[in-house]
């Protein structure tokens, strides 16, 4: 997660190269995984793997222990607390509704608390969040306020909605950055601190990049087609080395709608999830700006990632339109060895793809402020995996979606490439991008050998044409989610070509015996989970993984609990259960201290669609979205 990973880490790491990609092509296919794929899908697989992962498959059967994993492992929950394990602790630092200036009004869950209180407070729905160090006793937090939900938000639940209440769901959007310092009882916000900023769906914003200016970004309000209003479903995020916060723009689409009949969404807006329909979250009754029939290209002004100085109340928050429009995930940047900063970046809807952005200039330690620009000009590539039939590993490559390439031409629809831009996803159509099973959060390995994507369910798998049950996406009707692992030749991540693996199939081994369905080897009926989603490392190498999946507890999800973080340590396999959250919540965010002894985590919508939570603060209040930070008792690292 800490973008130190990405190039502090890496040269005692180095060796690790020959070691890790082995073990890869040997553990591409788990044991159970793979022979479950060979029963399905034929045993010509089998055949065709080298002799050492033939080995490797037939000798499998547990999962090496892992040096870096040092906890106890806990049970699965259904508790509606945080649980971690014997020898941490565990606080809250912040809730949704949290004042986060001085000048603020505590709280109020009546519902009834006016759009002007909560410009002052925390934002609801808490998820990607990265720490910005200060010293060791002070830092800055910036956190993404993903949405809202109207039953929590207003006391009429959204039936009753006025200008006010749309003002408010504004404001409880967007992103939040505040101080917080380390007092004998921990870490807390300083509601005093001179960088503290609410970042919401009406902050004045500048499109910078190729699509800048562009005709498609222009509505009534801004000529210019570059100045925007806001940011909203803030989904996760990532950091850059240069000191700032990237924030990803998810499923824009659901604010709009309008009550013109005569209006036809266009295809290109459809293939977003456009719809004139407005029930949700009723934006477009209230704020022109939202109203389709009026503002037609107001959706094209969201999708992006935008890129905010922690540091700088002032800064007007810059949207970055070189790394493409679509449901933006998280936005997984590293430090290639060349000096190019590379951006991984998925797209979480069914079918949808996984992206790449490669900046055009070089990464310079020695200026920062040089640094500033790199996001502007780039190339962006979509990924098109292959592999043999029954194979869940293979090769895959990055195409590149530039106008004048690969069929991006005005014959195609495509007039230059601000209109590929804006039009990521049916560009990515074009050129023949592989439909993946959601593609959720990506990081790299501190090593630079790898990267991993959270593929987290898709029950369209196997039933839409678009969507065929393949190698990286194997199963019909994908209930449980997997994690994708790719290699770029030669560790470059410039370059245009990898191998990938399936590091992880989650399934349910104590309900379905056999089959992929019971998951890969490394899951069994003590670690399993469902619906990978977050994913971050640590400094040292361990992997998080954070869970947004059904916790019914029955059924195919029986022995589940609650969602749910994991550790794994990729050298091994090995997937052990860190934490537990409580009633109906998804754990999602995750940043630490650079020492890495203090974490901080996100625990999001308790008890959403009222279901029984009354997280964290008991009784009979009201479940509110929180970010909680985990140390030790005996002061170590996490997870060692
Ligand atoms: Fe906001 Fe795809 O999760
Ligand atoms: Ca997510
Ligand atoms: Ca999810």
């Amino acid at each position: 997660m800490s973008y130190k990973n990405s190039h502090d880490q890496c040269s005692n790491l180095d060796h690790e190269q020959d070691s890790e990609f082995t073990r890869m092509t040997d553990k591409a296919v788990s044991r159970r995984g793979f022979m479950a794929g060979m029963g399905a899908l034929g045993v010509g697989a089998f055949i065709g793997m080298t002799p050492i992962a033939q080995s490797v498959q037939a000798a499998m059967g547990t999962v090496v222990k892992s040096k870096l994993i040092g906890f106890k492992p806990i049970a699965v929950s259904t508790a509606d607390k945080v649980i971690v394990p014997e020898g941490y602790n565990v606080a809250n630092l912040i809730s949704w509704g949290d004042p986060i200036f001085a000048n603020a009004p505590e709280f109020d869950q009546s519902g009834k608390a006016p759009a002007s209180a909560q410009a002052l407070q925390f934002g609801d729905n808490t998820d990607g969040m990265t720490l910005f160090p200060l010293s060791d006793k002070r830092a800055v937090m910036a956190v993404n306020n993903e949405y809202t939900n109207n039953d929590l938000l207003f006391d009429h639940k959204g039936e009753n909605m006025t200008a006010d209440d749309v003002k408010k769901a504004q404001n409880a959007h967007g992103v939040s950055v505040f101080e917080i310092k380390k007092t004998s009882q921990g870490w807390e916000v300083d509601r005093s601190g001179k960088l503290n900023r609410r970042i919401t769906a009406n902050t004045p914003m500048e499109l910078t990049g190729p699509a800048a200016g562009h005709d498609l970004l222009k509505t009534a309000a801004d000529s210019t087609g570059k100045e925007v209003l806001g940011t909203f479903n803030n989904c996760a995020n990532g950091e850059t080395p240069w000191g700032t916060y990237l924030t990803c723009e998810e499923n824009f689409h659901n604010y709009f709608g309008t009550a013109d009949e005569s209006y036809e969404v266009p295809a290109e807006q459809k293939r977003y999830g456009i719809k004139p329909a407005d029930k949700r979250y009723q934006w477009s009754k209230f704020d022109e700006r939202f109203d389709l029939a009026k503002n037609p290209n107001e959706p094209n002004r969201h999708g992006w990632v935008v890129e905010i100085d922690p540091m700088n109340p002032e800064a007007k928050p810059l949207k970055r339109t070189a790394l493409g429009r679509f449901k933006h995930e998280n936005a997984a940047l590293m430090i290639d060895n060349s000096g190019h900063v590379v951006v991984y970046l998925g797209d979480d809807e069914r079918g949808e793809h996984l992206y790449k952005f490669v900046s055009k200039g070089k990464y310079d330690a020695s200026s920062q402020a040089k640094n500033r620009d790199l996001l502007v000009e780039g190339t962006l590539y979509v990924a098109k995996f292959s592999s043999n039939e029954g194979e869940l590993k293979g090769k895959g490559e990055w195409i590149e979606l530039t106008f004048g390439k690969n069929g991006l031409t005005p014959e195609n629809g495509f007039n230059n490439q601000a209109e590929i831009l804006i039009h990521t996803r049916l560009a990515a159509t074009q050129v023949g991008a592989t439909t993946m099973d959601r593609p959720e959060w990506v990081a790299v390995h501190p090593n630079k050998m790898s990267a991993f994507c959270t593929l987290t369910n898709n029950k369209n798998r196997g039933k839409k044409d678009n969507q065929p049950v393949d190698g990286p996406n194997p199963r019909a009707g994908n209930k449980y989610g997997q994690i994708i692992r790719w290699m770029p030749v030669n560790a470059d991540h410039t370059s245009a070509e990898f191998d990938w693996d399936l590091y992880v199939i989650a399934g349910n081994p104590s309900v379905h015996k056999k089959g992929l369905e019971a998951g890969s080897s490394n899951i069994t009926s003590e670690n399993m989970f469902n619906s990978p989603d977050g994913l971050g490392f640590d400094k040292g190498g361990r992997m998080w993984i954070m869970t947004d999946g059904k916790y019914s507890n029955k059924d195919d999800f029986a022995g589940m609990g609650n969602n749910q973080m994991l550790c794994s340590d990729p050298a091994t396999g090995e997937i052990q259960r860190f934490l537990s959250g409580p009633i109906a919540c998804e754990v999602t965010g995750l940043t630490f201290t650079p020492d890495q002894k203090t974490m901080f985590v996100g625990i999001q919508h308790p008890g959403e669609k009222g279901k029984p939570s009354h997280f964290p603060a008991g009784g009979n209040s009201k479940p509110r979205s929180t970010i909680v930070v985990i140390t030790r008792e005996d002061g170590g690292v996490i997870g060692a």
